[in-house]
Formats: structure tokens, sequence, C-alpha cells
């Protein structure tokens, strides 16, 4: 195995990712390189001047060619992953419907199909420890109609998540981060912040926080990382009501 320590960062130039570089830059002086994957490369190329250690990889992760070109690259390499944030992803909120086929495709292939890629391929160069972490959704813990296909997607994110935290005990710790609505560019993406249900705008989270949170509980190796009491209470309550009463509410 190669000594280089890295981090590597998916869904790196905007958001939560793009936070994610920030703060494991000031929190972990010792690694060698922060990997860097988006396919904005002007994005990238910004972040790198707050970031000098910065190591871009413009990759679409929905393409098989730029999976493989991940792959050799790793193999090259042989890094130490000490952190992974697979944090690439997106989302639709209008119903089935409404959303156009592709955008629906798309939805399923990175959230579900790159993600799970992005896992198998790092597998190998995670040891010792290595902190994983994934990002779900409080939009994981119940279906929410409106936004099916991405709550379904991150409800895959968990239940993947938590079955290789068990597959790879000893050698990486998973945590999944399940936060409620955070102010960042998805929002606009995914429709714009005044299409959001009123009570999605009044929990909304800084993405500064969030990061902060999930590389805290990270270190501690817990399990979930969950922002704010809004999306605590949530889990809550899907775990002791019946879905079928939630989903009158939503
Ligand atoms: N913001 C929220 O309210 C919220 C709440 C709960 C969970 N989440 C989850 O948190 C994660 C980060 O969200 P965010 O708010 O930071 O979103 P964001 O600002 O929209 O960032 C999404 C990132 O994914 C990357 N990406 C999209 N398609 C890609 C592709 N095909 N290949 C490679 N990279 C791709 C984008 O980079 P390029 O466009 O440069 O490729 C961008 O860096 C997502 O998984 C999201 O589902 C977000």
């Amino acid at each position: 195995m190669g000594n280089k320590k890295i981090a590597l960062v998916t869904g790196a130039s905007s958001g939560m990712g793009r936070e994610f570089v920030l703060q494991i830059h000031k929190r972990y002086p010792n690694l060698e390189e922060i990997w860097a994957v988006a396919r904005n490369t002007k994005a990238l190329e910004q972040l790198r001047k707050k970031v000098p250690k910065l190591r871009i990889c413009a990759w679409n992760l929905t393409s098989p060619q730029d999976l493989q070109r991940f792959q050799e690259l790793l193999e090259k390499e042989k890094p130490q992953i000490k952190i992974l944030v697979n944090s690439a992803g997106m989302g639709i909120q209008k119903t089935v419907e409404e959303t156009g086929l592709e955008d629906l495709w798309n939805t399923v292939q990175l959230n579900c199909t790159a993600f799970t890629a992005v896992l198998k391929i790092c597998y190998p160069y995670c040891h010792n420890g290595s902190q994983v972490l994934c990002l779900s959704s409080g939009a994981a813990f119940v279906p929410q109609p409106g936004f099916a296909a991405y709550a379904a997607s991150k409800s895959y994110v968990l239940s993947f998540s938590r079955a290789i935290r068990k597959e790879w005990k000893g050698r990486a710790k998973i945590t999944i981060v399940c936060p409620g609505p955070v102010d960042t560019p998805f929002l606009e993406k995914m429709g714009g912040k005044e299409h959001m249900p009123a009570y999605k705008k009044y929990f909304l989270a800084k993405p500064e926080a969030v990061v902060e949170k999930a590389l805290k509980d990270s270190e501690k190796g817990k399990e979930l990382s969950v922002y704010g009491y809004s999306v605590k209470a949530l889990r809550v309550a899907c775990k002791i009501l019946p879905h079928s009463l939630i989903l009158k509410f939503l």
C-alpha cells in the first residue's frame, strides 16, 4: 500500500461537498492531498485557491468511462483514503408525472448507482478505521410524495450504508449523514426555495453547521449524524408512527 494519506470528496464543487473540503483541510492538516470529484472544473479550480493540496478529479460519476478512470488512478497511486465523503447527489422536487424520464433516471443513477460504485472503488484503499461519510437525508426516513425518487434513493443510501457499516467493521467507520433542508445550491437545482413547503423553509440549516457536526460524529464513530431538532423529531416519529399516518401530513 502506498503511503500518501488522502481525503476523497465527491460533489466537491458545491454545497456540502465543498464545505467538507474546506473543513477537512483545516481539521486534518496531516493529510497530503484532498481529491475533489465533480464535473465543474472551474468551481474546483476556485476551491483550489483556498485549498492548495486539492487534487481536481473532473469526473462525471454516472459515466462508466469516468468510473474506469477513477479506478485506474487509485490502482496507480494506491493512496490511503483516511476520509471518504460520498456527497454527490441530486433531487427534483416534482411529482413523478411532472418529472421527465431523464431526470428520474439521473437521480437514481447518481444517488444510488454512482454512490455504490464510489464505495466499491474506494474500498481497497480504506484501512485502519478510515472515516467514511455517506450523504443520505431526512427524506430517507419516510416516503415523500412530490419527492418520491429522491426520498427513495436516500433510503437506499441509508440501508446500503448501514449494511456495509457492519461488513467493513474494523476497516472503516461508516457514518450516514441525514440532514433536513440545507441552504446550498441544491435547493435551486431542485426547483428553487420558493417551491419548498413552508415547514421545510423554516428548518433550513447552514452547510457549515451540518458538515461540522458530521465530521465530529464520524470521529466518534457514530452510525448516524442527524443535525437539528426537527430532523431528530421526524426520525423518532417515523420509528413509532405508521408511515400511512405520517403521509397524511406530507
Ligand atoms: N441541500 C439539502 O437540502 C440536502 C439535504 C439533505 C441531503 N442532501 C444531500 O447532500 C448531498 C450534497 O448536497 P448539496 O446540498 O451539497 O448539493 P449541491 O450543492 O447541489 O452539490 C451537489 C454536488 O454533486 C455533484 N454532482 C452532481 N452530479 C454529478 C455527477 N454526475 N458526477 C459527479 N458529481 C456530480 C455536483 O458537482 P458538478 O455539478 O460540478 O458535477 C455538486 O458538487 C447530496 O447527496 C444531497 O442529496 C442535501
